[in-house]
């Protein structure tokens, strides 16, 4: 029987809907030897700042009950670095390059970044990481606010016609409101979720497990959340969805997609085993001949409720 898996994220195509998340994959050259890379839906780069960033202070991860912390600060080379020294070895894989930005301080660096992606014919699409819970000095974050949200996705909407996707943070009351927001600014989908904030103690030291303390939790213990965040947004929005949070094999992520993600992000399943979001392909192709269901988008939002 013939599949098609197939999926759309406004304009941008992909050939299937496993994507690999940001910052779990480095810029993915770190992952030749283990997979076939041409396999994948589309890469999403380790979040890139204007500058080059030494991210935080070790301890910077811990494990945690099924999951892990992670403080890292946004450690990455800068733009220029990694338009230097990495993006050659990702545009010659012929896999969809996501490139994921953020601002340090000032939401207008989000403007500097995008305007030079924008020059870039193989940067398939730009993710505005607007829900990074690491980087201090900051009130709140961008992605916390509906209104901060909107504004900067218009803005950054004017400066480019690539594929605009705004990563949603799951620390706030409603992630309904905030994705309607970026909908609404000109997004052309949503990738959720973030990390959670949380916290673990080393009761011996009594002392943070995590150098700055508070820091982002990911895993299958955020599972439940992000699904049902999925589920929120795909009511409210008419734009597709990247679902992530503790996708660790087909099922998992066929929780997302029946729940109304057009593609999937596998995150911290990388540390464990690399060929996780290859084995997934696998799964997701036989759970549709299994099921008889020959294109994979039948499934989105599936959901009997
Ligand atoms: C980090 O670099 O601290 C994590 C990035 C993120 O959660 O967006």
């Amino acid at each position: 029987m013939k599949t098609n898996l197939s999926v759309g994220l406004g304009k941008l195509k992909l050939n299937n809907p496993v994507m690999v998340a940001s910052g779990t994959f480095g810029y993915a050259e770190e992952f030749r030897d283990f997979m076939d890379l041409k396999k994948l839906g589309a890469i999403v780069t380790k979040t890139l700042t204007l500058k080059p960033r030494k991210g935080n202070p070790a301890p910077r991860t811990c494990e945690t009950p099924a999951g892990m912390l992670n403080s890292i600060g946004l450690e990455n080379p800068g733009l220029d670095n990694f338009i230097k020294d990495k993006f050659p070895f990702l545009k010659k894989l012929g896999v969809p390059v996501i490139v994921s930005v953020a601002s340090e301080e000032e939401p207008e660096e989000f403007l500097e970044l995008v305007s030079q992606l924008d020059k870039i014919e193989e940067a398939a699409a730009i993710e505005l990481n607007i829900s990074c819970p690491n980087v201090r000095g900051r009130e709140g974050l961008i992605s916390q606010d509906p209104d901060a949200t909107f504004k900067i996705v218009q803005d950054v909407r004017k400066i480019t016609g690539k594929t605009l996707i705004t990563k949603l943070s799951p620390n706030v009351t409603s992630i309904g409101k905030i994705a309607k927001s970026a909908e609404e600014a000109g997004s052309d989908a949503i990738s959720l979720i973030n990390t959670l904030t949380g916290m673990s103690i080393d009761v011996g030291q009594r002392k943070p497990k995590i150098a700055v303390g508070i820091a982002g939790l990911s895993g299958p213990a955020i599972r439940p959340v992000a699904v049902r965040m999925v589920w929120e947004v795909f009511k409210k929005v008419k734009i597709p969805i990247i679902g992530m949070g503790g996708i660790m094999d087909t099922d998992s992520a066929l929780e997302f997609i029946i729940a109304g993600a057009s593609a999937v992000s596998v995150g911290t399943a990388n540390f464990i085993n690399p060929k996780t979001s290859l084995e997934i392909l696998s799964g997701l192709k036989e759970y549709l001949i299994r099921n008889r269901i020959t294109e994979i988008k039948e499934l989105i939002g599936s959901l009997k409720a």
